[in-house]
């Protein structure tokens, strides 16, 4: 893909974000009223600049995926404000060409459709003519390396091939926004370095902010530009760094002196937070 088809980054802007989930009681109603609930976020405050690849760091059940929802759009904060900012104003995502994409843990594909439909289906649903979702299809199968799989079904595909197929799906859009919520977790070691790499190469090309959720220290690393760490719920951020790493990452990297101080640094960071 050219630059020219590049979409650039959007600015991610929290600012004291709350949010308490109630806790219910085996009839289904909140426990003591609104008073007292599972304070997930509280006050959490953070700024990312357009186009930043960022890493969110931190132990398992302490709000990572809350405040990536919170992001998208997909849940609202009790109190605080989470404002995407395109240049020229504020959108919360939706419309035809919509600036978010989400990618999940499990490809979520659908099984009767090929890879090629499953991959223009957000261009579908935005009411996209079909010549021109199967070619933006077909684009984004050829950034993930998986041009020649846009016939073929979920079931005859990899795991490894499957998360593309989700990636491509992402980036069908060309979104401004990219949030991952742990999204290569699942797969094997050789085949998650592979993902991560082609996840950088499309940052690199394509420009778009990146929120990339993970409880694994080494990928935030290897892939982030800043890590932010937080801190068991409700999640505090502990460390916010700008990684002192090459642009380019390579396999190489990994074993490098540089690269093993910004692991500890992070390491370290979880332990201070209380993980
Ligand atoms: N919709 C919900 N209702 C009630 N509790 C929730 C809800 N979503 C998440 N939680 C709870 O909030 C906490 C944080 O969840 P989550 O953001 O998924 O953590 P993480 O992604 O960091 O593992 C967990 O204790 C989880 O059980
Ligand atoms: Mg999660």
């Amino acid at each position: 893909m050219t630059k020219a088809m590049a979409s650039g980054g959007v600015r991610v802007r929290l600012t004291g974000i709350r949010r308490v989930f109630p806790v219910l009681d085996d009839a289904g109603r909140a426990r003591g009223g609104s008073a007292s609930g599972l304070v997930v976020l509280d006050g959490l405050d953070l700024d990312v600049a357009p186009g930043a690849f960022v890493a969110l760091l931190g132990p398992s059940g302490c709000g990572k995926s809350t405040l990536l929802r919170l992001v998208a759009g997909l849940d609202r904060a009790d109190a605080g404000a989470a404002v995407v900012e395109a240049e020229g104003g504020a959108s919360g995502g939706g419309g035809a060409r919509a600036p978010i994409a989400y990618v999940f843990q499990d490809a979520h594909l659908l099984p009767w459709r090929s890879v090629l439909e499953n991959t223009a289906l957000p261009l579908e649903l935005a009411g996209a003519p079909v010549e021109e979702r199967r070619a933006a299809a077909r684009a984004a199968l050829l950034q993930v390396g998986l041009a020649d799989a846009g016939a073929r079904y979920p079931a005859e595909l990899s795991g490894g091939m499957r998360m593309r197929v989700s990636l491509a799906r992402a980036m069908v859009t060309r979104p401004r926004l990219l949030l991952l919520d742990e999204p290569f977790a699942a797969l094997d070691e050789l085949t998650r370095s592979r993902l991560d790499d082609q996840l950088r190469a499309l940052w690199a090309e394509l420009g778009m902010t990146v929120l990339f959720v993970t409880h694994s220290i080494i990928e935030a690393a290897y892939l982030a530009e800043r890590a932010v760490v937080l801190s068991p719920r409700p999640a505090r951020i502990v460390a916010d760094r700008t990684l002192s790493l090459p642009a380019e990452r390579t396999a190489a990297l990994r074993t490098e002196p540089a690269f093993a101080r910004e692991v500890r640094a992070l390491q370290e960071a979880l332990e201070r937070g209380g993980a």
